[in-house]
């Protein structure tokens, strides 16, 4: 089938999508069905943490359908009671829920803050959630995210999500009521242009919602398994949220997602959650290959010495080029580029073979692969000198 025979009108139209069509993907590479390759520094919005199909990942699929794909989430599964068991013995919580997606995960764990707040809090149910974060696109997902272009959409919106500024502790206590169960934050916000919690604030936000009897609950979809160069980045910070949700990484490209929570919090009683797909072991053994790769410290120390060289070569690149700063840590990094010049940087590094992504119109974000070589980023800094020099010669001939 050539492009121009592609049924694009089948789907429905969600975003903006170059009319290229993949068919192949490996490590840092996607070719479309032209043959052309393409180096990817999206990788599906950092979900691709080993990169395309890795074989690690295509084996424990292929063997898993062989053995058993759905049982019914009415029974247990050896696949998700071994993923539960790892994800609790690397972590600081006790007890995993599963779902498909990042959102499905957010929305149990806000409903896990909800019932905690009825049973164990007079019926508190607020969660303070942050101008600019993203916790996804269902209902109370997009009501909990602080993204304005969410804020015409789809009303009435769910309510009890009143938002603070990230990194502003007073902005927090001011929200704080008798009626406030947690408050909800990602430790770096990926779609709003990639700001990181400090450390400090991360502490301070501990502190404070341990002193209030407040929930804390991290969204580390995107910023978990591996991807900052811990397997989670609250370790980091030194602290122990009570409730974490996973997402894109831990599947390494499948659909998996997952609730973590303490005991004390663990709080679902018959009948409150469930789902379909939730916890099959077809999704779960791909976590499990996953999650036994990215939990080695060697790997994890790669990430952090891989993530310091582009963050290196981003900022030589932004000197050069009189750009802003670069934000972020480990494998999740943002470049400032001080003026709304992003997509059109994003439609040229396509044209020349690299996938990039522009979450601001003035910022580019890189969440390539957890295992890139040097070689590629080398490459993909290539590309970005190019477009970049032409775009200054284009300013300076106007
Ligand atoms: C921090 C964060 N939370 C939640 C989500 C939603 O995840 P999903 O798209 O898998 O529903 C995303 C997706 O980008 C995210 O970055």
């Amino acid at each position: 089938m050539t492009n121009a025979t592609h049924p694009f009108d089948a789907l429905m139209e969600i975003t903006a999508r170059p009319r290229s069509v993949f068919v192949r993907g490996e490590g840092s590479f996607l070719w479309d069905d032209s043959g052309r390759r393409y180096l990817d520094f999206v990788q599906g919005w950092a979900v691709n943490c080993l990169g395309h199909s890795p074989q690690i990942v295509a084996d424990a699929l292929a063997a898993q359908a062989k053995r058993l794909i759905t049982p019914s989430p009415a029974f247990y599964n050896d696949m998700s009671l071994k993923l539960a068991q790892a994800l609790i013995e690397h972590s600081c919580f006790e007890r995993v829920f599963f779902a498909n997606c990042g959102a499905e995960a957010n929305e149990g764990a806000i409903k896990l803050a909800r019932k905690y707040g009825a049973l164990h809090k007079n019926g508190a149910h607020e969660i303070i959630t942050f101008e600019g974060g993203f916790h996804g696109r269902t209902l109370a997902t997009m009501s909990a995210s602080g993204k304005k272009a969410f804020e015409p959409l789809f009303e009435p919106k769910v309510q009890g999500f009143p938002k603070a500024r990230l990194n502003d502790l007073a902005s927090v206590e001011r929200l704080i009521s008798d009626g406030t169960v947690g408050v909800m934050l990602e430790p770096i916000q990926g779609e709003a242009g990639v700001w990181p919690a400090t450390d400090r604030f991360l502490r301070d936000l501990r502190e404070l919602t341990k002193a209030r009897g407040l929930l804390l609950i991290l969204d580390e979809i995107q910023t978990g398994v591996g991807r900052t160069g811990k397997l989670f980045d609250y370790e980091r910070a030194e602290i122990a949220p009570d409730i974490m949700t996973l997402g894109k990484g831990i599947g390494g490209g499948v659909p998996l997602a997952a609730l973590l929570a303490t005991e004390a919090v663990s709080c679902f009683e018959h009948g409150d959650q469930g789902g379909t797909f939730c916890g099959n072991p077809l999704m779960c053994a791909a976590g499990l290959a996953v999650l036994k790769r990215v939990s080695a410290p060697a790997f994890l120390k790669s990430v952090t010495s891989t993530g310091l060289y582009l963050e290196g070569e981003l900022q030589r690149l932004s000197v050069r080029h009189g750009l802003g700063e670069v934000r972020g840590r480990g494998l999740l990094l943002a470049l400032d580029l001080k003026m709304p010049i992003a997509a059109s940087i994003v439609a040229q590094a396509f044209e020349e073979g690299v996938l990039l992504n522009a979450p601001k119109s003035d910022a580019l974000r890189f969440m390539p692969a957890l295992n890139v070589t040097r070689e590629e980023i080398d490459s993909m800094i290539d590309c970005l000198d190019s477009v970049l020099t032409r775009m200054g010669a284009a300013r300076w001939v106007a």
